[in-house]
C-alpha cells in the first residue's frame, strides 16, 4: 500500500494536493510568454508545484521542460554544468535527433558528452575542469534553448544562488542574453524572498521588471483537511476532521511539515483504529524523538551564545527586536552585540531565517520541526 502522503521525491499526481489556483496562473503566464519569478517561504511547496505544472497536458506536450536546483551551485562553472546536465537529461529520452542537435550546440564541451564511442549510448561526463569557459557555454546553452525543436521553459531553482558566485556581473550576463531569447521562459524560484526581490524589483538591477511575481502562501485549511481526510478514507481508513485541522494547525499549514505528520501517522498507526488528536500529537512526539539526534548534534556544534541565542527565537516563535536591551533582558542573554554576532552566524548556518514586517525583520527557527524540538528540550 503506497503512502499517499509524499514527503521526499517528485509527488505522483493523485497524490498532489490542490494548487489549482496556481498552476492555472502559472500554466497561463507561461503560454503569454512571460517569465515568472515564484518565491515562498521554504517547504511551502515550490519545487512541487513547478513539477506539477510541468505535467500538465498543454505543457506536457507542446514545450521542453527543464528544472535545474542550482543551490548547491557557488560558482557560474557549476551552473552551467547543472543546466546542460538537466537538458542532456531530458533530451536522451526524447532520442538520437533530439540529443544531436543539442550536441551541435554546445562545441566547448565536445568530447565531454555524446556518445559513449565503445558502446554507442548516451553519456554525460562534463567534469567542472571541463568547463573552461562558462560564459561561452552559457551562451551555447541559451543558444540552443533559442533554436530548440520546441518552445522550452527552464526552471531554475534556488536562483538567489547566483548572487554568490565570484564571478562578477552573473545577473547581467544571464540577463542579456535572455532577454534576447523568444523560444524560451524561466521560471525563477526560491525562499530567499528578500535577495530575490531586490534583484527584480531594484530599477538599476538588471532583472528588474522583467517578470510576472508570485509569492506561493499555505494550501487553505479547508482544501487540505478534505484532501488528507479523503486519502486516508481511500485508503479504507478513518482520520477525523479535527485530527486534520489540528495537524493543520500545529504549524500553520506549513505543507512539508503538515504533511510529514500525516505521512507518519499513516504509516505507523494501526490500520483499524480511527486517528483521532491523540494519535496526532503521539505521532509528532515520535518524529521529534527520532529527528532529535540530528538536532542535538547541530546544538552541540553552536558556541554557548548562539546556542542561547537560538533558544531564544524559538521560545518566541516569532521574534522580534532581537538586539533591545528588553530581549536581551527577558530571555538573560549576554549583551545585544553578542545576539547581534550569533544571529548573523545562525542566519549563514540557515539555522533561523526571517521575514520584513513594517520595516523589522521577525526572525524564526527555520525548521519547525526543529523549532518544537527547542522548546520542549530547553
Ligand atoms: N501540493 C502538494 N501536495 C502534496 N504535498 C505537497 C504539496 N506541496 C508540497 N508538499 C509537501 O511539502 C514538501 C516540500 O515541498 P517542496 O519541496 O515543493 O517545497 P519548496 O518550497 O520547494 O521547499 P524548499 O524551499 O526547501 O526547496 C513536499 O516534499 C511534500 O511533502
Ligand atoms: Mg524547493
Amino acid at each position: 500500500m503506497v503512502n499517499p502522503f509524499f514527503i521526499t521525491g517528485i509527488i505522483p499526481e493523485p497524490y498532489f494536493c490542490d494548487r489549482d489556483k496556481e498552476t492555472a496562473w502559472l500554466v497561463k503566464t507561461l503560454e503569454n510568454n512571460a517569465h515568472v519569478l515564484l518565491t515562498s517561504p521554504r517547504r511551502m511547496g515550490k519545487t512541487q508545484l513547478i513539477r506539477h505544472v510541468f505535467e500538465q497536458p498543454c505543457i506536457k506536450d507542446n514545450y521542453y521542460t527543464f528544472y535545474a536546483d542550482i543551490y548547491p551551485t557557488s560558482s557560474l562553472h557549476e551552473m552551467v554544468l547543472f543546466l546542460s546536465k538537466e537538458i542532456y537529461a531530458v533530451l536522451v529520452p526524447r532520442g538520437k535527433a533530439a540529443l544531436d542537435h543539442f550536441i551541435a550546440f554546445l562545441r566547448s564541451l565536445a568530447g565531454s558528452f555524446g556518445y559513449n564511442p565503445a558502446t554507442g549510448t548516451p553519456s554525460f561526463d562534463v567534469k567542472l575542469g571541463d568547463i573552461h569557459s562558462p560564459e561561452l557555454t552559457l551562451e551555447e546553452i541559451f543558444r540552443y534553448l533559442e533554436q530548440a525543436e520546441k518552445p522550452c521553459i527552464f526552471a531554475i531553482d534556488e536562483f538567489q544562488q547566483i548572487t554568490q558566485y565570484p564571478e562578477k556581473n552573473v545577473e547581467a550576463l544571464l540577463r542579456s542574453y535572455i532577454q534576447n531569447m523568444n523560444n524560451c521562459r524561466f521560471i525563477y524560484a526560491g525562499s530567499n524572498r528578500h535577495i530575490l526581490e531586490n534583484m527584480f524589483n531594484a530599477p538599476a538591477k538588471p532583472f528588474y521588471n522583467s517578470v510576472e511575481q508570485t509569492h506561493l502562501d499555505r494550501i487553505s485549511k479547508d482544501v487540505y483537511t478534505r484532501f488528507a481526510i479523503d486519502q486516508f478514507r481511500q485508503a479504507k481508513r478513518t482520520l477525523k476532521p479535527e485530527a486534520a485541522a489540528l495537524a493543520y494547525d500545529l504549524f500553520e499549514g506549513h505543507t512539508y511539515y503538515v504533511h510529514h505528520v500525516l505521512h507518519n501517522a499513516f504509516a505507523y498507526l494501526d490500520p483499524e483504529k480511527v486517528v483521532a488528536e491523540d494519535a496526532i500529537l503521539s505521532t509528532l512526539d515520535g518524529i521529534l524523538e527520532e529527528k532529535g539526534r540530528t538536532f542535538a548534534s547541530i546544538m552541540n556544534r553552536l558556541t554557548y551564545q548562539q546556542k542561547e541565542t537560538l533558544i531564544a527565537i524559538a521560545k518566541e516563535r516569532k521574534a522580534r527586536s532581537l538586539t533591545s536591551v528588553a530581549f536581551v533582558k527577558k530571555h538573560a542573554l549576554k549583551s545585544p552585540s553578542s545576539v547581534q554576532y550569533a544571529l548573523s552566524t545562525l542566519l549563514d548556518a540557515q539555522l533561523i531565517t526571517y521575514e520584513d514586517d513594517k520595516k523589522t525583520k521577525v526572525y524564526s527557527v527555520a525548521d519547525r520541526f526543529m523549532e518544537m524540538w527547542i522548546v520542549k528540550t530547553y
